[in-house]
C-alpha cells in the first residue's frame, strides 16, 4: 500500500473487477463505494455501526462500511448489492424479498440482503429464530421484520441457487 502526501494508493476487487485508486487515510469504506466508484446502493444511515444499512461483503464476510476505512480494504474482495443481480435478473434472495414484502421505502433493504447473503453463504438458516437472529444486525424503520423472516426462509429453501 504506498503512501504519499496524497494518501495510499489501494487496489480491491469490487464486483469483480479490479478497481487501485488512491484514497485520503480517513476516507470510509462506506464513502469510497459510493462517492468514488458510484455504487451509491450501499446506504448511509447512522454512519456509526449500529443500522446495518451500509452492509457490504469484504472478503466473504458482512462488514459495516461506514466503519471500515477504504485504507484497510487494501487487498480485499468487496461485494456490494449490485453484485446481486445478473444480466438484469433480480436473483433468488432478492425474488424473495420482493415476493414478501419485506421491503417498503428500501433504504435498509442492500444491507439486510447482503448480510443474509453472507449467512446464506455459511450453510442452512431453517428456523424462523436463526432467521430473526441473522437479520438482527440490521434494522428497517418502516416495514416491520415478519415479510424478512419469510423471505430469508424462502430464500433458505432455494440456497443452492443463492449461495453463489
Ligand atoms: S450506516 Fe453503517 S451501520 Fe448505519
Ligand atoms: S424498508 Fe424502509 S427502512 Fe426498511
Amino acid at each position: 500500500m504506498p503512501e504519499n502526501r496524497d494518501g495510499h494508493r489501494i487496489s480491491v476487487t469490487v464486483n469483480g473487477t479490479v478497481r487501485e485508486e488512491m484514497v485520503d487515510d480517513r476516507l470510509t469504506l462506506a464513502d469510497f463505494l459510493r462517492e468514488r466508484l458510484r455504487l451509491t446502493g450501499t446506504h448511509l444511515g447512522c454512519e456509526h455501526g449500529v443500522c446495518g444499512a451500509c452492509t457490504v461483503l469484504v472478503d466473504g464476510d458482512a462488514v459495516r462500511s461506514c466503519l471500515m476505512l477504504a485504507v484497510q480494504s487494501d487487498g480485499a474482495r468487496i461485494e456490494t448489492v449490485e453484485s446481486l443481480a445478473e444480466d438484469g435478473r433480480l436473483n433468488t434472495l432478492q425474488e424473495a424479498f420482493k415476493r414478501n414484502h419485506a421491503l417498503q421505502c428500501g433504504f435498509c433493504t442492500s444491507g439486510f440482503l447482503m448480510s443474509v447473503t453472507a449467512a446464506l453463504r455459511e450453510g442452512p438458516i431453517g428456523d424462523e429464530q436463526r432467521a430473526r437472529e441473522v437479520l438482527s444486525g440490521n434494522i428497517c424503520r418502516c416495514t416491520g421484520y415478519t415479510g424478512l423472516v419469510k423471505a430469508v426462509l424462502e430464500a433458505d429453501a432455494e440456497r443452492k441457487d443463492t449461495a453463489r
